[in-house]
């Protein structure tokens, strides 16, 4: 492989990097193993060593053509994954949904077999409707990754999060990560649930019993993963190493979940007087895109704790891990 000088320096790696990667697609956490997760892990701390050097560009995708597909509003998400695919040398093709025939009323599949016609070898696609990544993967040869399906899953957001977790703190482990907000509508959690207890995280949920999913949160718990709600935010910030505050999704409200911002933001934004009564060496995450003086105030968003520059900057990594896992090694690759 021409990527890695090292692996994780520092670090025996566990799961080679350069290891085959036997999926095809990556559409959620949910069936990854702990194993699989790790290896993604490596390998992107093999890639931040690459985003490290002066010239940030290796030959290892050179021929390969990646399609990004956003029929829903995306700045980081889509910025990474098009920087991932330029560093490892592919080609990159993107399409929004004003410029895709999927505007003009051509099915999604159709789009996406013309795309598979082009040559494209991996979709990255983002989807208002839950499963339609999983429908894509089924019905043609593409490999297909889910930058985010409706309400359901955002698996590299959260393979970043791990990712940015253990580069700071050195484990996941028997962490404990309280997240904040709007469970309810947050693809992020339901990956980041599934991912933060495979690999061995407590994780506790918080937020407005309106935007708490108690059916789907019985199903994480008849699959055996160590998920607790703690309705009072009080309570929860001291038990946490990590807390990971949402953004309110307002285009996925219709109205009545809650009273108002100002109201939210009094029970459940993440502030320097909440922060007070946390563990000291307590740290902040954000998917983003936030929304400052709502669910984060604005000093903590940019404060010390604040980890919402560094998960970004690993989304480039973990973005190039999976292209690279998928593309260049994965199975019948
Ligand atoms: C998230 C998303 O789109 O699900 N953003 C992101 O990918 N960084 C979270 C959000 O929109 O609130």
């Amino acid at each position: 492989m021409t990527i890695a000088r090292s692996p994780e320096r520092g670090k025996a790696a566990a799961v080679a990097p350069w290891q085959e990667f036997h999926r095809r697609h990556v559409l959620d956490l949910d069936d990854f193993s702990s194993e699989e997760i790790e290896q993604v892990l490596t390998t992107a701390g093999a890639m931040s060593e690459v985003l490290g050097r002066r010239i940030r560009k290796v030959p290892t995708l050179r021929g390969r053509t990646i399609v990004t597909l956003f029929l829903e509003p995306s700045t980081r998400t889509r910025a990474s994954f098009e920087q991932a695919g330029k560093v490892l040398s592919a080609d990159v093709i993107n399409l929004s949904g004003s410029e895709s025939s999927v505007k003009k009323g051509e099915s999604l599949v159709d789009t996406a077999k013309t795309l598979e016609a082009l040559g494209a070898d991996v979709l990255v696609m983002r989807h208002p409707m839950s499963g339609a990544p999983n429908l894509v993967a089924r019905a043609t040869g593409l490999r297909v990754v889910n930058a985010g399906d409706g309400w359901h899953a955002h698996p590299t957001q959260a393979l970043l999060d791990l990712f940015t977790i253990r580069q700071r703190l050195g484990r996941v482990d028997r962490l404990t990560v309280l997240i904040v907000g709007d469970i309810l509508h947050s693809r992020v959690a339901r990956s980041n649930i599934w991912g933060l207890t495979k690999l061995g995280a407590r994780v506790v949920l918080c937020g407005p019993p309106t935007l708490m999913p108690s059916q789907a949160l019985a199903a994480f718990a008849a699959a055996g993963q160590r998920l607790s709600i703690e309705p009072d935010l009080e309570h929860a910030i001291p038990q946490a190493d990590v807390i990971m505050t949402l953004r309110l999704q307002k285009e996925r409200m219709d109205s009545g979940f809650l009273p108002s911002m100002r109201e939210y933001a009094a029970l459940y934004q993440i502030n320097d007087q909440r922060l007070a009564r946390a563990k000291p060496a307590a740290l902040v995450m954000h998917p983003g895109p936030m929304n400052a003086g709502v669910e984060i105030s604005h000093e903590v968003a940019h404060g010390p704790r604040s980890l919402v520059e560094t998960q970004v900057t690993n989304g480039v990594a973990v973005r190039m891990a999976i292209l690279y896992l998928l593309a260049a090694t994965g199975e019948d690759a």
